[in-house]
C-alpha cells in the first residue's frame, strides 16, 4: 500500500497505517466522547493525534476550534461529505469552524485555471452550508487570506529541504510551487490560533488519513514558530526559549513556584494552568504560542464499481451535483457483495462488508446503528437480496441529493450571513 498526499495506492490496511504513521486509535477515545457521531461510532474515523485536547474542550465548554480543507480540483462527492459532516458535527459540540477552499494547491499542483478553482470551489462552499455550517464560521480561498500566506511564509523559515524531501518525496524536478503547498497548508491549520482570531485554542483537523504527513508537519512548526516549549518535570513544568533566552526573563511575572536557570525556568504548580499563563505571556510580548493541532482520520470510501474512488472515473462516485436520477442508475449498477445467483445468496448469504452499497449505508446513508444492524443481519442470513437491497440504498440517495439540492440553492441566496473571504479578481489561466 502506498498512502501519500499526493497519491493513495493499493488496499490500505487501517491498522498498519496506525503504527507506521503513529498515530492513536481513536476506538481508545470513543467512550470519552458524549453522543459520538456516525463516524466515530462505527470505526470508519479510526485515528487521532491529541483527540484528548477536543474532547477536554467539549467536556469543559471551553472554546474550540475545528478547521479542514477542500481541494477543487473536482466537484464535491461522498468523499468530501464525510469531512463536511466532521466540521458541522464539532461545530455543533460549539467548536468554531474554519473551512479553507485549497485553490492554491488546485491550481499550483493540479495545474487547474483560477476561475475553474472558483467555480469549483463555490460548490463546496454551497455542499458545507447546506449540510449544516453554521453562520459563525469563516469560508475562505486560500489565495484570498492574507493572514494564511502571510503566516506560510513565516512557516516555511522553520523547516528545510531535507526534511520537505523526507516527508514527501519531493525531488529536484519538484515544482516550487508544489513544494510551498506543505507551508500554506499548515498555515490554513494554524491560522486560527492567530491573535485576530482569538488566539491559541485547541484545533482539531478531521481529514483522509493520506493527510497525516501534512498534520505531522504542522505539529512540528507549531512548537517551532512559538517562543516557549514545554517539557514535563515532577511537580510542574520545564520551559525553555527556542528564539533567545532573553525571553525567559519575561516569565517573571508567573503566578508560581520557579527557578531560574542559565537555558530553562522550572514552573511548579497544576500543569495545564501553567501551560495557559505562559502561553498568555507568550502572546503579550508578540508570539503565536499555537497550540499543536490535533487531527482525526476517517477510512477512504471505496468506489462504486470497487476500488478507488475517483474523479476520472464518474461512475466510480456519487458526486453531491449529480442528477438524482444519474445517481440511481450508478447505484443499481454498483459492485455488491453478494453471490452470482439469487439461489446462492438465499443459501450462503452476502458479504456486507465487501459491498460497495453497504458501505453506503454505513458511512453516510444510514444514520441509525439498528436499523444499519438489520440490514447486516438480513444480508449475511440470506434474506435480503441485492436488487431490492440496492433499490432501497437508491432511494435513499435520490431522496438525499434532492434535499441538499435544493439547500444548496438557497444556500447560494444566503452566503452573506457567512464570513466568506472570496478570491477578488479571478484570472482567466
Ligand atoms: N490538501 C487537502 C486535500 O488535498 C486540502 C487541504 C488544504 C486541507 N488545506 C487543508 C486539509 C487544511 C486539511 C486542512 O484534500
Ligand atoms: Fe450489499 Fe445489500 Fe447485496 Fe448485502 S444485500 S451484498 S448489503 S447490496
Amino acid at each position: 500500500m502506498k498512502v501519500t498526499p499526493w497519491e493513495v495506492e493499493g488496499i490500505v490496511d487501517y491498522s498498519k497505517l496506525i503504527e507506521e504513521f503513529g498515530m492513536e486509535k481513536f476506538e481508545d477515545l470513543l467512550d470519552e466522547i458524549e453522543k459520538p457521531m456516525r463516524l466515530m461510532r462505527r470505526g470508519i474515523i479510526f485515528g487521532h493525534r491529541d483527540y484528548w485536547r477536543i474532547v477536554e474542550a467539549m467536556k469543559e465548554s471551553k472554546e474550540f476550534a475545528v478547521m479542514s480543507g477542500f481541494m477543487p480540483s473536482g466537484l464535491p462527492h461522498f468523499g468530501h461529505k464525510m469531512t463536511m459532516d466532521e466540521i458541522v458535527w464539532h461545530n455543533q459540540k460549539g467548536g468554531k469552524a474554519f473551512v479553507a477552499i485549497a485553490d492554491m494547491e488546485a491550481h499550483g499542483v493540479r495545474g487547474l485555471s483560477w476561475k475553474k478553482c472558483f467555480e469549483i470551489g463555490m460548490e463546496y462552499v454551497k455542499a458545507i452550508i447546506a449540510l449544516g455550517l453554521n453562520e459563525n464560521s469563516v469560508i475562505y480561498f486560500q489565495s484570498a487570506n492574507e493572514h494564511v500566506k502571510n503566516l506560510a511564509f513565516e512557516l516555511a523559515a522553520e523547516v528545510n529541504w531535507s526534511e520537505l524531501k523526507a516527508i514527501y518525496g519531493f525531488e529536484s524536478e519538484t515544482p516550487l510551487t508544489k513544494i510551498y503547498i506543505p507551508a500554506i497548508q499548515a498555515a490554513d491549520i494554524l491560522f486560527p490560533q492567530l491573535k485576530e482570531f482569538g488566539g491559541p485554542k485547541p484545533t482539531v483537523v478531521p481529514v483522509g488519513a493520506d493527510q497525516d504527513p501534512h498534520i505531522r508537519l504542522t505539529r512540528d512548526l507549531a512548537a517551532r514558530a512559538s517562543i516557549f516549549s514545554f517539557e514535563e518535570i515532577e511537580g510542574g513544568l520545564r520551559i525553555r526559549s527556542r528564539k533567545g533566552s532573553e525571553f525567559l526573563r519575561e516569565l517573571e511575572s508567573l503566578n508560581f513556584e520557579k527557578k531560574f536557570y542559565e537555558g530553562h525556568v522550572d514552573v511548579f504548580g497544576e500543569k495545564k494552568r501553567i501551560e495557559e499563563e505562559v502561553r498568555k505571556i507568550e502572546l503579550e510580548i508578540g508570539g503565536f504560542a499555537f497550540i499543536p493541532p490535533s487531527s482525526t482520520y476517517h477510512k477512504f470510501i471505496t468506489g462504486l464499481t470497487g476500488g478507488k474512488m475517483s474523479s476520472s472515473k464518474p461512475e466510480s462516485y456519487i458526486s453531491l451535483l449529480d442528477k438524482p436520477e444519474e445517481a440511481e442508475k450508478k447505484v443499481m449498477n454498483a459492485l455488491t457483495g453478494g453471490r452470482a445467483t439469487a439461489e446462492e445468496q438465499r443459501r450462503l448469504g452476502g458479504e456486507p462488508e465487501r459491498c460497495a452499497v453497504f458501505e453506503l449505508y454505513n458511512y453516510h446513508l444510514i444514520e441509525e446503528d439498528k436499523e444499519l444492524e438489520e440490514i447486516r443481519e438480513s444480508c449475511k442470513s440470506g434474506k435480503l437480496l441485492c436488487g431490492k437491497c440496492k433499490k432501497y440504498a437508491a432511494s435513499l440517495v435520490v431522496e438525499f441529493l434532492r434535499d441538499l439540492q435544493e439547500r444548496m440553492r438557497e444556500a447560494e441566496s444566503r452566503l452573506d450571513e457567512y464570513e466568506i473571504i472570496f478570491p477578488k479578481h479571478v484570472g482567466n489561466i
